[in-house]
């Protein structure tokens, strides 16, 4: 039997480029060797933006048709929204009392976004018991289908192992071997930057989104910052210390075009301008199935709902089965 693996990704809308080369495309290899779970975590939206709902469902599509833009396969994979699948919301009850406050307390993602919520304004500036409870969630939404591997970025492990001390104290209390300890899969791609240099990401307005057009993203792409140091374009450049743009080269060029183009540069034989309008190119190369494919569900908004009503079947038929043993260990009437 294969392995088991649970992930999911909040519905923040269009994903960009860091989400399809740091996870997407680590799923789709996945889905392959593995018996996988994705799944849109709209449950964790609420944790913070429970006032801020007017774009969720559409939030929601947006990103499930990335995922399946980008290659993740409802006949590989079952993919779901959370909410569709109420039994996690149970079992989460039930690992809420199994759980001593101060694990959740010391949760560093945790203490982080109170920092952030502190600085705000207004009701959404004090952390809501939901919000407290929310790596209790994740480990509802892990447990639920009993997952072997979580696949997460390095911010998220702390979670992962809470989701294992709370399994093993499930196991404990209810004296029984019913959870594994599901462990942390860490993705060892090299993370893409923004076009700022700095980590891209949608609030800081530096991002290339998969549903960019070719146009839009050539557009993004000149905007790109290069060697700072480099005033005229027959300057020998330094591609060591080009920001973004070589930065690029290296995730979507070959080893060729990276070497020509680190040899070009030192030389003084290639502008950044014209630099970048080739990685544009490259970059709009490698995009194009993926945006044709996207834009084929954008006009069939009633197939994406299908493949999430039918992974929302999949799952909670499974998640049904779980939960009724789960009930009986713990003697729920
Ligand atoms: N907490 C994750 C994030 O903010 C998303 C998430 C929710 C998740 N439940 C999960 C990831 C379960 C992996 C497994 O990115």
């Amino acid at each position: 039997m294969q392995k088991r693996i649970v992930s999911g990704m909040r519905p923040t809308g269009k994903l960009h480029l860091g989400h399809y080369l740091g996870v997407i495309d680590n799923w789709v290899k996945l889905q392959n060797d593995f018996d996988c779970y994705f799944f849109v975590a709209d449950w964790h939206a609420l944790t913070t933006k429970y006032d801020k709902t007017e774009n969720l469902r559409q939030d929601i599509l947006d990103v499930t048709m990335d995922w399946l833009a980008c290659g993740v396969d409802p006949e590989k994979s079952t993919i779901y929204v959370q909410s569709q699948i109420p039994e996690i919301s149970e079992l989460h009850l039930y690992l809420s009392m199994i759980t001593p406050q101060n694990w959740v307390e010391r949760d560093p993602t945790l203490k982080d976004m109170a920092k952030i919520l502190k600085s705000k304004e207004g009701m959404a500036s004090q952390i809501n018991y939901g919000l407290m409870g929310y790596p209790v969630l994740m480990t509802a939404d892990i447990l639920m289908f009993n997952a072997d591997f979580v696949p997460v970025g390095i911010d998220q492990v702390a979670h992962v192992e809470l989701t294992r001390d709370i399994a093993r104290r499930f196991n404990n209390v209810y004296n029984c071997n019913f959870f594994n300890e599901p462990q942390p899969k860490l993705n060892n791609c090299s993370l893409i930057c923004g076009l700022d240099g700095n980590k891209m990401g949608k609030s800081f307005n530096n991002d290339i989104k998969i549903s960019d057009t070719a146009e839009i993203t050539a557009k993004k792409v000149m905007s790109a910052i290069t060697d700072r140091s480099r005033m005229r374009k027959d300057d020998p450049g330094h591609p060591d210390e080009c920001e973004v743009a070589f930065k690029y080269w290296k995730i979507f060029g070959n080893e060729n075009e990276i070497e020509t183009i680190r040899c070009e540069c030192e030389k003084g034989l290639r502008g950044c301008a014209d630099c970048k309008r080739q990685l544009g190119a490259k970059i709009n190369e490698r995009m194009a199935e993926i945006r044709e494919k996207r834009k084929y569900y954008e006009e069939k908004p009633e197939v994406v709902q299908n493949i999430l009503k039918d992974g929302a079947e999949k799952a909670r038929k499974e998640a049904k089965n779980i939960l009724k043993e789960i009930r009986s260990l713990i003697k729920m009437y």
